[in-house]
């Protein structure tokens, strides 16, 4: 029978052995599944782990600095780029949901190419993919329900770079992957952290993105998810975020009439995101959160709450 201590004893001797004293870069998201990879890769070979978080401006509220920190605090041998203006001038004035995801998926390379360059004598590149990430990427590219969105966690590296590609947790569910993450010690806030789209909230502000709406969609999602955790409602839910409608609509605030921007709140429960039932929260807790955001985030008057389940509606909006 599978268990995770076992996982781990197999996979870190496996990689020893592939791996050698070669040297292995890996993108870091701040998700679970990479930082499980890198943990297990630098539990196998150490400082010849370079990892790579970028910055791409879409993250979430103070995530940058915070995720960068946690990991430097594990030990690992990581490398904070902050290219967010890169990302952000690449995606001026862009408003279709696919060519956002492939501005980004470009600029990504792009800033990830230059990255890895300046580690000598690179020979793998690790990835933190799993086993529904195989699944979707390959209905995406052909299958007859070839799907709706590319992802752009799978492949998508220039050739030229001639890595070889490790990718240890390949054949995990998402379940299985938070357990190894246990076994493996990594700390279980991280582990549970929901799961978030590597475009980030570009594919959450419906339309084109400015520096402004970005900042404004921030502080909301802050809100929300804080709430979630106050509330201990965060790990009773699978995913969520807010979207920043491109709507605006008539408010009243004192004697004036306002006419502002519309935040929709989604939460859902799924075990692998390719179903997803929207979650019941607490009235008490929409009306408090509601009631935050319109008082604190200027520039918006309206929230609504996503009651939509997948299929047929997605979990992103875009
Ligand atoms: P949808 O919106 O397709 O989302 O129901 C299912 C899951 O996938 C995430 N998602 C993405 N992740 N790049 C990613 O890395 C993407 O372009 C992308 N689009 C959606 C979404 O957050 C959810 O967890």
């Amino acid at each position: 029978t599978w268990t995770p201590d076992a996982f781990v004893e197999t996979t870190v001797a496996d990689l020893k052995e592939k791996i050698g004293d070669e040297k292995v870069i890996l993108g870091l998201s701040g998700g679970v599944d990479s930082s499980v990879a890198a943990v297990l890769l630098h539990k196998a070979i150490g400082k010849n782990l370079h990892c790579i978080f970028v910055n791409n401006g879409l993250l979430r509220k103070n995530e940058f600095s915070a995720v960068l920190k946690q990991y430097e605090g594990m030990g690992l041998n990581v490398k904070g780029v902050d290219a967010s203006a890169r990302f952000l001038d690449g995606l001026e004035g862009e408003s279709d949901p696919e060519t956002k995801r492939k501005t980004i998926g470009r600029v990504f390379v792009e800033v990830f190419d230059d990255e890895s360059h300046l580690v000598e004598n690179a020979q793998w590149l690790a990835q933190g993919t799993i086993y529904p990430d195989v699944i979707e990427s390959v209905s995406a590219t052909g299958g007859p329900s070839a799907t709706i969105k590319s992802h752009h966690n799978v492949g998508g590296l220039p050739d030229y770079m001639k890595l070889k590609v490790v990718e240890p947790l390949k054949m995990l569910f998402k379940d299985e992957v938070r357990r190894v993450g246990a076994s493996l010690g990594i700390d279980k806030a991280l582990l549970g952290r929901h799961p978030f789209p590597g475009p980030g909230l570009a594919i959450r502000i419906l339309g084109d993105i400015t520096r402004e709406k970005v900042a404004i969609l921030q502080e909301v999602d802050h809100i929300f998810i804080q709430g979630l955790k106050d509330w201990g409602l965060y790990d009773k839910v699978w995913q969520a975020g807010a979207m920043l409608l491109p709507v605006n609509s008539v408010g009243v605030m004192g004697d004036e009439r306002t006419y502002e921007k519309c935040v929709a709140l989604r939460a859902v429960e799924s075990t692998d995101g390719m179903t997803a039932d929207w979650v019941n929260l607490p009235y008490e807790f929409l009306q408090k959160t509601s009631n935050d955001i319109i008082n604190k985030v200027p520039g918006v008057n309206r929230v609504v709450y996503d009651i939509s389940s997948k299929p047929p509606a997605t979990i992103e909006w875009e």
